[in-house]
């Protein structure tokens, strides 16, 4: 994205930031709060419009495309707040997301019922593959709203992964997350890039975790980008270390 551009009322939210995330990466955005990093993931997702700027994914230029579309271009995100669909089980949630999912073609389910039925059996079994591997599989036949904080972000990660993406932005995946589940949350994610080329690109207020995990960071301040590169060269920059890492400690 380059040169992106939004204000609330006087507030200058995000004052012509200008990254890209390498394919393939394990990138990490980090930043003071109110830096406008969640506010990026939303220009960056069509969630709400820029006022100026470019965004391009995988070669196209999907400035002001609407969720829903970038989302099926490949370009998932999750929410700092959570936004799973409290009245539904967890199961459900994670099904729906299913590219093509079979509640969507009532057409298959009247006219092909055995079809159909194989079909959702395969999501359902796909589904509940990817609860395990975000450790909540237990909770599967609950209501979301059952769930604890740290365990609705974690079936957000379910669901943005059913999607497939091939790009994937995590806000905050582990804030409420237990640490070893956090831990193991990270090693997965790493996996999925070594096996599938999954590219991500999260926000996180832990810096162990940033250092630790990725293999490029971009540091923005007050709406802009002020550092970018290995986690060694943005640690040791003194304009992070000014802005951020210096300062008292960061709430999530
Ligand atoms: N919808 C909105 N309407 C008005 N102001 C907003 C809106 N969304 C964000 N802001 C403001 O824009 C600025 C950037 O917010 P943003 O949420 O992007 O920060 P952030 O870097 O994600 O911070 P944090 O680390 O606390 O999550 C903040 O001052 C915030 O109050
Ligand atoms: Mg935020």
């Amino acid at each position: 994205m380059a040169d992106l551009k939004v204000r609330f009322g006087g507030l200058q939210a995000v004052a012509g930031a200008t990254f890209d995330v390498r394919e393939g990466s394990m990138t990490a955005l980090i930043g003071p709060n109110g830096a406008g990093k969640t506010t990026a993931f939303n220009l960056m997702t069509g969630f709400i419009r820029a006022d100026s700027g470019a965004v391009r994914f995988a070669g196209h230029d999907i400035f002001r495309e609407r969720p829903d579309r970038i989302s099926r271009r490949g370009m998932v995100r999750t929410f700092q707040l959570t936004r799973v669909l409290s009245k539904m089980t967890v199961i459900d949630n994670v099904m729906l997301a299913a590219p093509d999912q079979p509640g969507m073609r009532l057409d298959h389910a009247l006219f092909r019922p055995r079809a159909w039925k194989a079909r959702e059996a395969v999501v359902r079994e796909e589904a509940l593959g990817l609860l395990a591997e975000v450790g909540i599989e237990k909770h599967a036949d609950a209501y979301a709203a059952t769930l604890s904080g740290g365990q609705r972000k974690l079936l957000e990660l379910a669901r943005a992964l059913m999607t497939r993406p091939r790009l994937v932005l995590l806000d905050e995946p582990m804030a409420g997350v237990n640490p070893t589940l956090g831990r193991r949350l990270i090693e997965y994610l790493q996996r999925l890039r070594a096996e599938r080329g999954l590219t991500i690109l999260f926000v996180e207020h832990d810096m162990d975790t940033v250092m630790g995990s990725s293999d490029e960071v971009i540091c923005m301040a007050e709406g802009a980008v002020i550092c970018r590169g290995t986690p060694e060269h943005v640690r040791t920059d003194p304009k992070v270390i000014d802005a951020y890492l210096g300062a008292a400690p960061a709430a999530a």
